[in-house]
């Protein structure tokens, strides 16, 4: 029976003269109730023993199939995905996850080793993110890895790009088999201060960068003749050093946020500065904008966007509570994620914001699309049980004392990984692009 055959029988029934079709009723809804479930439990099944090989670009016609099964939506880059926002969505059980275990990750700082430094439960590793309007394609390292093959993918930003990063070499190396063939070209270890970090997947000729700049933009030391409590400027003019470094990549991911603050920048003695005046009076936000533009404009003169994707991600919600960071604030009773509507804090898209209405100001001066935004922040404000809390110091050392928790980075596994399979969909989708105006070019009349 289809649903419209059942919706037309219910309409016609009466059900308040008709006792014994309420119980028709109840017992056609259990068992449409049951078949949902039975087709979910197939849908898992079958999504168990698909072999990691199957790439989603490739094998166009895999998820009509699949689809049916698996909460009857459409694969993100198949027939009826193109409109989905993959950033509107739920968290979803799924006992599958997590992708790959911390143990076997040798690319993982110890701060973000949760369970290794004595986390007692491992339910946040356990939650996938379910798009509302459609799948995403499951990740599938060795799928990536041949598509950045030659390639490299740069991360820059502050100490949470790191931690997406890190979850990134983890997720991609899960399916090499020889971890010696993954090496740090400068022979650096993975430790929280150094300025860069680059790692080359030998077999493939890959590398996966990270650039530590907490601001993108240039700090440095007061200039001569500023007043006694600037120590330091901010030149919103200018980018990192480290910006020489991030042309010719083919993928780069900026994020930016958690330092953009009155605590890390104006109180610390940190001003702003363009050419040669520093700001006394200006305001954090114009700052921060100010240095948006200063990555668009940038980008436009120095990235060829044909060959490089841009893409900003967004920031991600801390989860202090009863204090901030310096504090006392807390998190680790946090179990679980928020699972019910929630109301995101308008503090929580401010930096978005300002990076939308700078990319929006730039699109109405080019035709070019600049870059994407990597929209977590909402998904990631549900996850107040994903963060390191008092589990961020090794074995030995920790716990932490209960008024110095982590509330900001993340447990890997965990939430980061998520930001990395919307990641991957937005580079397949790319790839996919492509490969279609590829496929119109040389079908086009001479
Ligand atoms: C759906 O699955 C059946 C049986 O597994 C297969 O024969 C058929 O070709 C599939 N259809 C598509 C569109 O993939
Ligand atoms: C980001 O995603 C959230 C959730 O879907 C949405 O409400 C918000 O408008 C999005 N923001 C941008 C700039 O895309
Ligand atoms: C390896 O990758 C780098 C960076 O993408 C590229 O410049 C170089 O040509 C590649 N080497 C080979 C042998 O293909
Ligand atoms: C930009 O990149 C594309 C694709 O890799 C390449 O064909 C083109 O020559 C590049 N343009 C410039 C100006 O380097």
């Amino acid at each position: 029976m289809t649903q419209l055959d059942f919706l037309k029988k219910f309409k016609r029934s009466n059900p308040t003269e008709h006792s014994p079709s309420i119980i028709g009723f109840f017992f056609v809804s259990v068992c449409f109730v049951l078949s949902l479930f039975y087709l979910d439990y197939r849908a898992v099944d079958k999504d168990f023993h698909s072999t990691a090989h199957e790439s989603s670009i490739s094998v166009t016609l895999r998820g009509v199939n699949e689809s049916m099964g698996k909460s009857r939506l459409p694969e993100f880059l198949e027939v009826g995905g193109e409109g989905c926002d993959v950033f509107d969505g739920d968290w979803v059980w799924d006992d599958s996850y997590p992708l790959y275990q911390s143990e076997d990750c040798l690319f993982l700082d110890v701060g973000f080793r949760c369970s290794e430094n004595g986390r007692p439960d491992k339910f946040y590793s356990k939650w996938r993110w379910q798009p509302r309007t459609c799948n995403l394609p499951r990740f599938d390292a060795e799928y990536m890895l041949e598509k950045l093959r030659n390639r490299r993918l740069v991360f820059v930003g502050d100490s949470i790009g790191r931690n997406q990063w890190e979850s990134l070499l983890c997720m991609l190396s899960s399916a090499v088999a020889d971890k010696t063939s993954i090496v740090e070209v400068n022979g650096s270890p993975i430790t929280k201060h150094t300025g860069f970090l680059v790692f080359k997947f030998r077999d493939f000729n890959s590398t996966i960068e990270y650039y530590r700049a907490p601001f993108l933009v240039l700090q440095s030391r007061a200039p001569a003749g500023a007043p006694e409590k600037v120590k330091f400027t901010l030149k919103l003019d200018q980018l990192e050093w480290s910006s020489s470094q991030w042309k010719g990549a083919d993928m780069l991911v900026f994020n930016a946020g958690h330092w953009w603050n009155y605590e890390k920048t104006v109180r610390s003695g940190s001003y702003f500065q363009e050419r040669e005046d520093v700001k006394m009076e200006m305001s954090l936000q114009s700052a921060f904008q100010r240095s948006i533009q200063t990555l668009v404009e940038w980008i436009d003169k120095e990235v060829n966007l044909s060959k490089t994707q841009v893409l900003f991600r967004s920031y991600a919600p801390v989860h202090f509570r009863g204090g901030d960071w310096n504090t006392g604030g807390t998190c680790h009773l946090e179990t679980l994620p928020d699972l019910g509507s929630l109301h995101v804090s308008s503090p929580n898209w401010l930096h978005l914001n300002i990076v939308g209405k700078v990319l929006s100001e730039y699109s109405e001066k080019s035709q070019m699309k600049m870059m994407d935004v990597l929209n977590v922040t909402y998904m990631t404000s549900r996850r107040k049980d994903g963060h390191s809390s008092l589990y961020y110091l090794g074995p030995k050392d920790g716990p932490a004392p209960f008024h110095r928790q982590d509330c900001s980075h993340w447990c890997l596994p965990g939430v980061p990984d998520s930001w990395n399979e919307l990641l991957y969909a937005l580079f397949l989708k790319r790839e996919y692009d492509h490969s279609q105006e590829s496929v119109k070019t040389s079908q086009a009349p001479v």
